[in-house]
């Protein structure tokens, strides 16, 4: 058995359980971060040096929207090899992602229908994978097809749930929905990651404790941008959110002209094109309700390759992403917010976001 969690977790014992890679890696982008056993935490502000005290029990973690539904992330195309077995959590389910003998990704339920052995211990033969406890053999489509202690007729429970998989520019993808529907959008395609004129994928990656919908707030919330992220002005006017189905647009116009886009595909993957600076293809995957698995590939134009290290900090560091996660690590999610002008389109995001909780439990 694999686990995809390379960087991050490699050093703890401790990383074994989700919730303790998470709280690691939390701990590495912020130090100082609340953990779950602390009962205080002080931490003083880099600017003015003000002492700033969290009662651990005074701040609940938000565990209150559902996972939604969607195209999301598993894993990326070049951590898993023919025989490979990767072992994951995410939308609050232990899977499994391996390769078919043929090179097919394939994702299941990691808990075996028999007695609930994990998968991940098991092996690939052929176009199936084997149970590690008594050697069922589990085919393409989840269904057992060999039982090899017993002769008569194979049960049709004897199936372990199989997802729908989709492979491209170099991510393998699995479609999940609370009432087990058939996709309703396709994924995007990144011309950028097959093209000579640029660079090959820059990845980053990170575990973060937030909700998903709530990380997709953000990118409406323009008030925040001016507190959480320095940036001089509210862009108000100058930003638009639209949307179409699953998919939603932000543009948003700087104050030098510049524009960048980000096409929001379903809960789960958005592209951000800065023109000819920058792509970003981010996926964000819910482990569970309460956390996220963040694997984002940046690709430059050659010319702009020396300036990628900065590009990513630019977008992820200390005035970034890391900006943000203190603030969703500690807030809970109201459901009637109050709300003023200048807020942004909070309303009109969350509208077009409930179509996610389809059969969803609340
Ligand atoms: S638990 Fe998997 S074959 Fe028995
Ligand atoms: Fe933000």
């Amino acid at each position: 058995m694999t686990t995809d969690d390379k960087a991050p977790d490699s050093a703890s014992p401790d990383a074994t359980s989700t919730a303790g890679m998470v709280e690691q890696v939390t701990r590495m982008v912020m130090p100082g971060a609340r953990t779950h056993n602390a009962s205080r935490k002080e931490t003083r502000s880099g600017t003015d040096g003000k002492r700033s005290v969290m009662e651990s029990s005074l701040a609940p973690r938000n565990h209150t929207l559902p996972v939604p539904n969607g195209w999301y992330a598993a894993v990326c195309t070049a951590d898993l090899d023919g025989g490979d077995i990767i072992s994951f959590t995410a939308v609050d389910r232990a899977l499994v992602a391996f390769r078919d003998e043929d090179g097919t990704a394939r994702i299941f339920d990691a808990h075996c229908p028999h007695l609930g052995a994990h998968l991940g211990g098991g092996r690939i033969v052929g176009q199936t994978i084997k149970c590690p406890y008594h050697g069922w053999h589990f085919g393409s489509d989840g269904k057992c097809v060999e039982i090899p202690y017993c002769d008569t007729k194979i049960p049709s429970k004897a199936r372990v749930r199989s997802y729908v998989v989709d492979e491209k520019d170099g991510f393998i993808y699995f479609w999940y929905h609370a009432g087990d529907k058939v996709p309703t959008y396709e994924l995007p395609r990144i011309p950028e990651a097959n093209d000579a004129e640029w660079t090959e994928a820059h990845e980053w990656r990170t575990d973060i404790v937030a909700a998903l919908q709530e990380m997709a707030e953000n990118n409406v919330d323009y008030a925040h941008l001016r507190f959480v992220h320095r940036r001089e002005a509210v862009p108000g006017d100058s930003s638009v959110f639209t949307s179409e189905g699953p998919f939603a647009k932000v543009v948003e116009t700087l104050s030098d002209g510049m524009k960048f886009t980000r096409h929001t595909y379903g809960p789960g993957i958005a592209v951000l094109r800065i023109p000819d600076m920058m792509t970003l293809l981010a996926t964000t995957t819910p482990i569970d309700r309460g956390t996220c698995r963040l694997r984002w590939h940046f690709f430059f134009p050659q010319a702009m390759a020396g300036m990628a290290e900065e590009l990513i900090e630019g977008v992820t560091g200390t005035y970034g992403l890391q900006a943000d996660v203190p603030i969703w690590r500690d807030k809970v999610y109201w459901e009637k917010p109050v709300l003023v002008k200048g807020d942004g389109d909070i309303i009109g995001f969350r509208r077009w976001y409930s179509q996610f909780y389809e059969d969803a439990d609340a």
